[in-house]
This record gives C-alpha cells, structure tokens and sequence, in this order.
C-alpha cells in the first residue's frame, strides 16, 4: 500500500511538473507576443501535419519536372503571402520572401539562428569549416579564412587569364555548337584549386583523352558526386537513411584523402620555414598561397582540410553556374552582345585590369542580372535557437510581427523573392540587364546572402565571371542560341541551367 502511494505521489507531482513548465512556457510566449505585436498567421502550405509527407512527397515531384523553384515560387503565388507555414518531416518551417524578415534572421537577430540541419548534412564532406559551424568555431573559422580574399588574392588575373586560354581550345571559332556550361566548370574548379591548393586539377588540359587513372580527374569525380549526396541527404531527410550510401562513402574518402596530400605538403613548408628561421636564415618572403597561410596558422591538419574542402565547395559550383546561366540568356539576345564588344572595345585587344573590369556597366548589370533571375544559392534556411519573433509575415496582410517558437526552421527562398512583381515590376521573370540603371536593391537582392555571413568569395567570383565574359567578348564577334527551349533549372546545391549552355560562337 505504502509503495503505491509512494509511486501516486511521485507520478502526480511528476504530471504537475510538466503541467506546470507547459503553462509556464505558455503564459511566457503569450506575454512575448503581446510585447512584440505578433499576430498568428493563416497561410499553411501542408496538409499532413504530423510527418509533412506530403511536402517531402510534393518536393521529390518536384524535384523530377525539373520545377522546385518554380513550384515553390507558386506557393506562394496561389496563397496570396509572402510568408507562410510549412513543415519538413517533424520540423515547423515557415517560408518567407520578405526582405525585412531576411535582413532580421541574417543580421539585426543572427545569435538567435544556426543553420540547423544543415550541419549534418554537410558533416561527411566538410566536416566543420567555415561553411558548416555556428558560433565560437564559425567565427574562428571567418577570422582564419578573411585575410585570403584580400584584393591582391582574389584578382590575380594572370591565373584566371591561364586558365581561360585553355578553355578556348575547346571553343570551336566556326559557330559549330558547343556546351559552355561543362567548360565553365573544368574552368571554376581548375582555379579554385590552384587559389587554394597551388595546384590545379587542369581538368580543361584532359578534355576528351582518357582519363580514368588520372588523380586530379578522379578527384574532380569524387568531388561531385560528394557534393550529389549531400543534396540527397537534405532531401531526403530522416529517408535517407534507407538509401545505398557506398558510392558516397567512396567518393568522400577519395576527396579527403586528395585534400590531405596537398595538407601534409603545406604542414611540412611551414615545419622547414620554421627550422630556418630558428637557423638564422630568413629567406625572401615567397608568394602569397592560400594553403600556406592555413598552415601559418594552424598545424592541425584536419582543421586546414576542412576549410579547404569548404571554400571549395563554396566557390566552385557557383561561379560555373553563374557564369552558364548568364551566356544561357546573353546567347538568346544578341543585341547585348554587341553592346557588350563596343563597352570593351576601349581595351583594344589587351587584357582588361581588375579596375578596367569592375568599370565596364553593362557587364556588371548582365551579371548583376543574372544573379537576380537566376540566383544561383536559390534557396537558403535558418533554425531558430530560442523564442524569437520576424517583423513581417504575421497577421491575414502580413504586415504584422510573427512569433517564431525555437525549434522552427525558417526557409528563404532568394528565387522567389527576386522575381517579387511588387519589387521588380510585371517584367521580373525577363532577363534585361538595363534595368540596373535605376536598381539600388536592398535587402531584396540577395545571391551573396548578407550580414556577418556573407558570401567571402564575392569578389573573387565577380573578378572570374567579368573576367571571362569580357574575354570571351573580345575573342568573338558574335554568339548564337543553340537552344530553342526555355532556361530550365538544374538544381543540386546550386542551380544552373538543366540543358546546358548550346552556343554558336564566330570570330
Ligand atoms: C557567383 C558566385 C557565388 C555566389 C552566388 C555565392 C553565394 C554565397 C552565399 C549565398 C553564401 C551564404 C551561405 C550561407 O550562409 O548559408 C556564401 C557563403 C560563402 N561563400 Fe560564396 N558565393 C559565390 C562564390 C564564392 C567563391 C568564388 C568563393 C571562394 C573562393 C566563395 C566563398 C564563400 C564562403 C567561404 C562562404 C561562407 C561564409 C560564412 O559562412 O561566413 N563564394 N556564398
Ligand atoms: C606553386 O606551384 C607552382 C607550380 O606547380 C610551383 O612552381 C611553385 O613552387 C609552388 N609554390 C610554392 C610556394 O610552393
Ligand atoms: C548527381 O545526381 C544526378 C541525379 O541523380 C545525376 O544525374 C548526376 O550524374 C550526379 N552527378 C555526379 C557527379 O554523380
Ligand atoms: C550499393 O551500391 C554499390 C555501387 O555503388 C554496389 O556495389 C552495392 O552492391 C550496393 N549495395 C546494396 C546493398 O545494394
Ligand atoms: C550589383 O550587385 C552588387 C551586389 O551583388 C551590388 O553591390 C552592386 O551595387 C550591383 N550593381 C549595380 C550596378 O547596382
Ligand atoms: C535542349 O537543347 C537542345 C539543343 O541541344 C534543344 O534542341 C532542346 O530544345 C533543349 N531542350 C529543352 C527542354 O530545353
């Protein structure tokens, strides 16, 4: 007897206790509303409340017409709101397109987010670099990396200038069609390897030769197929589980084993630098390189891989795919083209200066615009860490402050957003670079995101894109469409177009 009143007792003051912590977490947040002016708001998205299966569902249908932006873009069409409700598996989501509540997640409020899932997702690649890490070790991580994208590094237009070379060996000079797109990626990833590495993958020097047993090549494999299972995994959620994992596991060893090489040569510099200068015998200091500077200040091996692995995987893809999603709608409108030979025309022949690029107008505007109808990092997301609250997206107008309960994941969908009627006019789905002769976009014009994160690599990625275009430019008189079809996305981490980039180019 006296046992089960032991056990009454402990069980009802055990019930009271969740009763308790319940209603005062609830009395908590109503007072936090009240004090920020939130009001609920009705848009909802799924309609399986429990698991959200028919949002993975409806995503992975999707994701097979080659349509998740457009889609997505509908959603928010067809509910009439610029933020609403969703879920993914068991996580409460809410989906904006506001610049307001943007510029609040990723810079007046940043402490109060992560990035949530994604540091899981990533892990087997990136293990935890500057892409991939939250507070303490993220800051560490930025503080490491900031000095490389100083101007002197980023615009080493000799570098860039090589490598476009070998890429135009691959470009027929009679107007017979030829697959940019692919180029541009040999072309991003042999930089980007040579600025981190100081040694280049020269995927561009082995088009077409057989070249299975060559390392560089392997690794370049690798490395895509790595980046194809991250995607799964954020695709597939708590699925993925479920899913063959041995060609990723391959891939990412292969990756890290690749890395690792140039780590352990970078280790051992800095290792017989320091042995010198313990000697007495200070040599002329060598030229800046990426990977020495890691080294300079950490021997921690995994450490510098990591970030490697990481700026890699920041920088490759996306300028590739900036780049094939420009000439993708340059090559649809030759009048820009020409415009674009007489801006360049003042060079007469020689190669332009990093000022000479960061000047020529039309150029930046066609980037520029790219980047706004293609945005190529098209969606992003972040997890609230506590109770917080959006300025905009509640009430039935949207006008009103949101609570955000801790625990909620808020997505952000940058394609959607770009193509707002309201903030770019009834012609935003259009490519027409002159329309940023009267843009000075805020918060509403976001491919390099914004705040203490944003995108580091930004003017490397500019330089390179400018670069190559006004190289191109120079090189070829004019460009045609190969493609009769619509731009379609082709979207793994980053989107670019589906069908490549078919052009005719003629000197
Ligand atoms: C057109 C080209 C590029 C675009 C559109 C782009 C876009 C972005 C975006 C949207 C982010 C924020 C991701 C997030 O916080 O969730 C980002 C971060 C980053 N990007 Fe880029 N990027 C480009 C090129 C590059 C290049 C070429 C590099 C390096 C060489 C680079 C290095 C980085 C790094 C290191 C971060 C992480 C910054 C941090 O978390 O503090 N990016 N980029
Ligand atoms: C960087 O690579 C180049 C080409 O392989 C090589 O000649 C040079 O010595 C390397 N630089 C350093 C500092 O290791
Ligand atoms: C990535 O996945 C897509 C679709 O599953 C596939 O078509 C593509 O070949 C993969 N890329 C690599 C490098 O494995
Ligand atoms: C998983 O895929 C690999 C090839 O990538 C294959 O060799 C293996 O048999 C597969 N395993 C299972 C259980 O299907
Ligand atoms: C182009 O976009 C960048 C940000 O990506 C911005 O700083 C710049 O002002 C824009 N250029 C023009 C001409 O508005
Ligand atoms: C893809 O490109 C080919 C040219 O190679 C073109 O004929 C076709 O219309 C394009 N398909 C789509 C769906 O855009």
């Amino acid at each position: 007897m006296a046992q089960h009143a032991v056990f009454f007792v402990a069980g009802s003051a055990f019930f009271l206790y969740i009763l308790y912590t319940r209603l005062a977490l609830y009395l908590s947040r109503r007072a936090f509303k009240k004090q920020n002016g939130c009001q609920p708001n009705p848009y909802v998205f799924n309609k399986d409340p429990i698991l959200g299966i028919d949002n993975i569902l409806a995503g992975l249908r999707s994701s097979k017409t080659y349509t998740v932006l457009e889609d997505t873009q509908n959603k928010y069409k067809d509910l009439g709101s610029n933020t609403f409700h969703s879920r993914l598996a068991t996580m409460p989501v809410i989906m904006t397109t506001e610049p307001e509540n943007i510029k609040t997640i990723l810079s007046l409020k940043f402490k109060d987010y992560s990035l949530g899932a994604r540091e899981k997702a990533f892990k087997p690649l990136l293990g935890h670099g500057i892409f991939n890490s939250d507070g303490e070790r993220w800051a560490n991580s930025r503080h490491l990396l900031r000095p490389n994208f100083a101007r002197d590094q980023v615009a080493d237009l000799d570098a860039f200038e090589r490598h476009f070379k070998l890429m135009l060996k691959h470009v027929p000079k009679d107007g017979s069609t030829v697959d940019l797109q692919e180029l541009f990626f040999r072309l991003t990833i042999d930089s980007a390897t040579e600025f981190l590495f100081n040694h280049s993958t020269n995927s561009l020097r082995m088009v077409g030769q057989d070249e299975a047993d060559n390392e560089d090549v392997i690794f370049s494999k690798a490395f895509g197929v790595a980046q194809n299972d991250t995607l799964t995994r954020i695709r597939l959620s708590f699925m993925y589980r479920f899913t063959n994992q041995t060609e990723a596991r391959d891939a990412v060893r292969i990756c890290v084993e690749y890395v690792d090489k140039w780590v352990d040569d970078a280790v051992r510099w800095r290792q017989e630098k320091d042995a010198e200068k313990a000697a007495g015998g200070e040599k002329d200091e060598e030229r800046y390189l990426f990977i020495h500077e890691l080294a300079k200040q950490t021997s921690d091996k995994a450490r510098i891989r990591d970030e490697l692995m990481n700026v890699l995987l920041a920088g490759r893809d996306t300028t590739a795919s900036l780049l094939s999603n420009m000439f993708f709608e340059l090559a649809k409108q030759p009048e820009l083209w020409k415009r674009l030979r007489e801006e360049i025309a003042v060079l007469d022949g020689r190669l332009p200066t990093y000022e000479e690029l960061r000047n020529f107008k039309l150029l930046k505007w066609c980037l520029n615009e790219s980047l706004r109808l293609h945005p190529v990092v098209a969606a992003n997301s972040r997890l609230a860490i506590k109770d917080t609250v959006l300025p905009l997206g509640g009430g039935s107008d949207g006008k009103t402050p949101l609570f955000v309960p801790r625990g909620t994941l808020i997505s952000y969908t940058t394609y959607a957003m770009h193509r707002r009627e309201d903030l770019y006019g009834p012609d935003a789905h259009l490519y027409k670079p002159d329309r940023w002769a009267n843009l000075r976009p805020g918060w509403e014009y976001l491919p390099f995101n914004g705040g203490p994160r944003i995108c580091l690599g930004q003017q490397y990625a500019l330089t390179e894109a400018g670069f190559v275009t006004a190289r191109l430019v120079q090189e070829f008189a004019k460009m045609e469409s190969r493609d009769d079809g619509p731009w379609k996305e082709g979207l793994t981490l980053t989107c670019c177009s589906l069908n490549g980039t078919k052009v005719g180019l003629f000197n």
